[in-house]
């Protein structure tokens, strides 16, 4: 069983970022500026968005952290978003999900301009992904394939089945398992909470990646020996072990499960780290162009 290391392989990206940003400011250029709007006091999104601040400073990247109350109207939030698109100085723009419930996030998403989407949830950018047309991915899914791809891990035929069909994450990752590229090429079945034959249909996988929110949810009777087994799911849940008395725990029970896979993603330092350095590489896309 090997671990898939996301937060040394995150560290090694930002790294490769740090460089690129170097040549760029070696040459005369702007660095790459990304700014990133948060509405309200969501405490999970406030971690987010500092973290992925944080990440900025790191690869040498400017940064803008617009905040804005709760009580901003959608068209105010319309036009905050209008002026960044019109602001030359700012590459990327990610406003943070999810927005309080009397603003449409599809509305906000809508009005990001798609060279600007660097979390690539624009329709235009879906579309161009669906296509296989060089695009910002969204930043969990491209991290996950970043990680099958820099692990080596063999796609081409196997099963892959995606638990969990959100916009951001389950969705995309059905779509990209299943484009003629690597990785790629995998028979995709998408599950999902209507699903009456889950056990059965992971029992199948090859591949098993899992974002749907519910601690431990996989346990070692749902997955075939010998699996891949990618775990979004990030929870945080009450423990007497801890100094805390939280603990972070997966979608997937990784005690039960680790022992029967050939590849797993611990939780944290699995995927949670690679969605950063994605997300910092779709900004450097925003600058550079798709090479
Ligand atoms: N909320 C949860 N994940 C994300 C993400 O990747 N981007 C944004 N903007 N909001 C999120």
């Amino acid at each position: 069983m090997q671990i898939l290391d996301g937060k040394q392989t995150s560290l090694d990206i930002q790294q490769e970022i740090a460089q690129e940003v170097q040549v760029l400011v070696d040459e005369g250029k702007k660095k790459p500026h990304l700014a990133a709007i948060l509405v309200g006091n969501n405490g999970a999104s406030e971690t987010y968005v500092g973290a992925k601040v944080k990440a900025c400073e790191r690869v040498g990247f400017d940064s803008t952290l617009l905040r804005f109350d709760e009580s901003i109207t959608e068209d105010e939030l319309v036009a905050e978003v209008n002026k960044i698109n019109n602001d030359t100085n700012i590459d990327g723009l990610i406003v943070q999900l999810p927005l309080p419930s009397h603003i449409n996030e599809m509305t906000i998403t809508e009005t990001i301009l798609p060279s600007k989407d660097v979390d690539g949830f624009h329709p235009q950018n879906i579309g161009k992904m669906a296509l296989n047309l060089p695009t910002f991915l969204p930043a969990t899914p491209a991290g996950i394939v970043e990680l099958i791809k820099r692990y080596n891990i063999d796609t081409e035929g196997k099963h892959c089945v995606v638990v969990g069909r959100s916009h951001i994450v389950g969705s995309p990752m059905s779509i990209l398992m299943a484009r003629n590229s690597y990785p790629g090429n995998c028979t995709v079945t998408l599950t999902h909470s209507r699903t009456t034959n889950l056990k059965e249909l992971c029992l199948t996988a090859d591949i098993l990646i899992v974002a749907l929110g519910r601690a431990e949810f996989i346990t070692a009777d749902m997955v075939k020996d010998g699996a891949c087994v990618i775990d979004v799911g990030i929870s945080r849940v009450k423990s007497d072990k801890t100094k805390s008395g939280w603990k972070l725990k997966g979608d997937v029970n990784y005690d039960e499960v680790a022992p029967k896979c050939d590849f797993i993603t611990p939780v944290p330092g699995g995927v949670g780290p690679m969605t950063i350095a994605m997300l910092l590489k779709n900004t450097l896309y925003a600058v550079k162009g798709f090479n």
